[in-house]
Formats: C-alpha cells, structure tokens, sequence
C-alpha cells in the first residue's frame, strides 16, 4: 500500500452493473495509490458500501422508481438518469467543495462515468478538474467519433439488406456491427454518442479499461481525434490489490465446486451480461443447443432475463435430461472465478465489454452473439481483429449453436484460437504488472491528478 495521499477522489458510476464493476476497481486502484475515495450513487441500482469499507458513500435522489428502471428500454433510462441525476448531483457536489477544510481531504478531482452527459459543465461551475472513466473499449469509443460519417455515407440507421455489408471507412467492421439506430427515432442514438464524445472533449482526461497492446491502433486514433490525454490502466479487475464484490446480484457459488467435478477444458460457460433479455423462442433453442452440444455446459440464467417464471421446468426432456450432471444453471455466477477455473473451455457470451475483458484476461476462447451497443463491435474485433473466438454465424438455432461448441472445444481450430487467446492472456497479465503499460499507465493518471493542485 501506498503512503496516503491528502488528497479525496469523487467517483460517480453510471448505475449499470459493468459500469459499476470497472467504477469500484477504479476506487480500489487509487485507494491503493493512497487517495481517499468518495463514491456519489444513485439510489437506482446502489452498490453495497459494505464491500468497501474503505470508502465513502454518497447517495442522490435520482427519482427513477420500479417502473421507469425497467431495463427493456436502455437507452429511455440512459436518457432518463441524464435528466434526473444533473441537478442532485450538482447539489451534491456542492455541498462536498464547500466542506472542504474540515476533516474531510481536500477534493483532487471528479472522475465520472462517459455516460454522464452533465457531469463536465457540474465540475467546472464548481472548479473542480474532471477526468472521465470510459468503461467500454477503444476501438467502441472510435466508431462513436466517426458515427456522423457513418451516418453521411448512409451506414445507419442500417437497413437490413446492408447488414453483411463491409465498412470500408472501418475495417473489419460489417454494417450490423453498428450499434442499432431506431430508425423511427434516429436522434436518440445519435444524442447519446454525441453527448459521450462531447463530455470526454470537455473533460481533463479519459482513464479507459483497456490496455495498450490489446487496442494501440484505436488508443492512437482516439488522442489524435480527440486531443484529450487517454490512460488504458486496464484490465482493471487485474489490478486490484483486493478482491472485493460489485456484483448487484448474489452469486451462486455452488457452480464452482460444479466445475472441479468436470474434465479441463470442457465446459462452454454461457452468460448474457447484466441487461440482455431473451425471448422464450430463443431460450428453448439455447437449451436445445446445449443439449445438443453434447459438452458439460455452466449456464447464467437471471432471472429478470426469462419472461416465463415456469422456465426451465416446461423444458423438453433432452434439456433436463443433460441437467442431470452435464449441464448446471445458476441465476448469476462468480464470473471472473468461473473464467479463470480450468475446466472453462469457452465462453459463449453477448460480448459486453468487461465480459469480453475478464475471458481475454483468463486465456478463454469465446463464442460472440453480440445483442446491442457496443457487442457488436467487441464481437468483430474477437472473431476478425485478435482472433480469439468466433461468431455465432447462421442465427440463433440448435444446430448452429452446437456446431459453433464443438468448433471452440473439439475442433483443430478451436486449439489455434485457444492458442491466440493465451498469448494475448500473457500480454494482459504483464501489462499490469510493475512496468507494464498499464502499470506506467497508472503512474502517469496519479502524477495527472496530483498536477491539478
Ligand atoms: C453493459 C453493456 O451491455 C455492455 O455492452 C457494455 O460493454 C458494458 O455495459 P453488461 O451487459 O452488464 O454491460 O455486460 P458486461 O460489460 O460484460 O458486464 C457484465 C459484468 O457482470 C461482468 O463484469 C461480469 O463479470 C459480471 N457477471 C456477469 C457476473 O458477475 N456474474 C454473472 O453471472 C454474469
């Protein structure tokens, strides 16, 4: 541990649980550099201050009740918590500057998260420095600069004729790769990138949970197009000196002591992230696939995730027959544990970017059926970029799903993947060790942030 710095870091997590998870290892990393941490919340999707002793938490009214936080409609609640957060923010904020003196360390910045639109303008009013956190990925955070060229050149809103159609202005990105733009409300999409590159103009620096040898082309493009300072400190949750849990759901451990009874680099564990929702259709073809498969499968069914509370009991047999043993189902998962434990042998996943990170951080091949914002474009730079795992070509149907299983974990070309995937483990590992690039990474944040007094 670091000798204590004077000085408090304000942390403000987007209410989203990858946001939140990147937001506290944040915390824990500059704790661990010396600062004081201070986490302003909202009441909608609070975390749990009990996992952070260390910390300070602050909560502001956000006003969102049950039935506007339904996740159905992302982008209506990103729009909403942009509404109701800027002004309990602000009052927060305040009334933390103006403590300042007393016991309280005196504030050495904010740092919030992209998806904050008003969080700049707050900071500046009350001449406190503000870095952004970009939780996403670099190459995610390009196509968003170049989104109005996209938009010229007739790429969105895309029409589903164009949709295996290349990119050119950006190779190897094919037109369904583009985040969805609604095409009756085409300005929504456009408003949310808009306001994610203005605030990240605006502010004093981006910190990005990436590192320098996974995106160096995008990382190049971004401090030319954006002319901010960038700092990839990532893969964050492998630089935490302390595990502690972010997670918003409680973890079924009992899929760990699951895998020790499995083979090594058997199972294909099957997760959707925090917000991706399925049709009742497409939960039976997944479970028909897994059957099919004829592999061990560890399966994260949450809850809110599935519209039939009967499910999996009205199940066909051959689904319940492969639970019997081969295959396990927990309503959430100790992930980073299960991607690190050696009877994975891929991750089927919708490729949001903390999942895409942690499989990449453990060597772990990865089967992409990316559902929307950035997925797709994690999704292209898995299969095409690092090729380290491959698209769930051909649509949602059980065979496809168990021809794609039996690619990953019984053909030639699932073992060339996995030997891609861990050499790039390799890279993750040593970048954020003492003199890695995320380490000096790191170095260079602190040295920024304390420049500001
Ligand atoms: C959202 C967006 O969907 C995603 O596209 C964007 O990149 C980040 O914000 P989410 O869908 O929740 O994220 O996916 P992801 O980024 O993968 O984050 C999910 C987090 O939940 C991961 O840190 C993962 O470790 C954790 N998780 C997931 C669990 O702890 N247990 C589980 O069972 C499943």
């Amino acid at each position: 541990m670091n000798p204590r710095i004077n000085h408090r870091l304000i942390l403000f997590p987007h209410p989203f649980q990858g946001h939140m998870n990147s937001t506290l290892q944040l915390g824990r990393i500059l704790y661990a550099r010396g600062f004081s941490i201070t986490i302003v919340h909202t009441n909608f999707n609070a975390p749990d201050p009990t996992s952070h002793p260390h910390f300070a938490f602050r909560s502001i009214a956000d006003g969102i009740d049950q039935s506007e936080a339904s996740t159905s409609d992302i982008r209506g609640l990103l729009a909403l918590l942009n509404v109701r957060c800027a002004v309990p923010f602000e009052e927060c904020l305040q009334e933390m500057v103006s403590s300042q003196g007393g016991d309280a360390a005196p504030i050495a910045c904010l740092i919030s998260d992209s998806m904050f639109s008003f969080t700049c303008g707050v900071a500046e009013r009350l001449k406190v420095r503000a870095l952004v956190l970009r939780t996403g990925g670099a190459a995610f955070l390009y196509v968003a600069t170049i989104f109005p060229v996209l938009k010229e050149k007739g790429y969105v809103p895309v029409l589903g004729s164009r949709s295996e159609e290349a990119v050119k202005e950006f190779p190897p990105l094919l037109v369904k790769d583009i985040p969805a733009v609604d095409p009756q409300k085409p300005e929504v999409m456009f408003r949310i990138l808009d306001n994610l590159i203005e605030v990240i103009k605006n502010s004093f620096g981006v910190i990005i949970n990436t590192f320098e040898e996974l995106e160096h082309t995008d990382l190049a493009s971004l401090r030319e197009v954006l002319s901010v300072p960038f700092f990839p400190i990532g893969p964050s949750h492998k630089c935490c000196v302390t595990s502690s849990s972010s997670s918003l759901l409680v973890e079924d451990r009992s899929c760990i002591s699951w895998l020790d009874e499995q083979p090594p680099k058997s199972v294909i564990y099957v997760s959707f992230g925090s917000l991706a929702a399925m049709s009742e259709a497409e939960i039976l073809e997944i479970a028909l696939g897994l059957a099919d498969s004829k592999q061990p499968f560890l399966w994260v069914v949450r809850p809110e995730s599935v519209r039939d509370p009967e499910w999996p009991q009205k199940s066909p047999s051959c689904f319940l027959e492969a639970l019997e043993g081969r295959g396990k189902m927990v309503k959430w998962a100790p992930q980073k544990e299960v991607l690190a434990h050696p009877a994975v042998g891929a991750f089927w996943t919708h490729s949001g970017w903390n999942s895409t990170l942690e499989s990449i951080s453990e060597g772990v091949p990865m089967l992409c059926m990316p559902c929307f914002a950035d997925q797709g474009v994690n999704a292209r730079y898995v299969s095409d970029v690092w090729r380290i795992g491959v698209h769930l070509n051909g649509g949602l149907e059980r065979e496809n799903i168990a021809r794609a299983i039996k690619r990953l974990l019984v053909e030639r070309e699932g073992e060339e993947i996995r030997e891609r995937a861990l050499v790039l483990k390799e890279e993750a590992s040593v970048c954020v060790g003492q003199g890695g690039s995320s380490y000096r990474a790191l170095d260079a944040l602190v040295s920024h942030i304390l420049s500001f007094k």
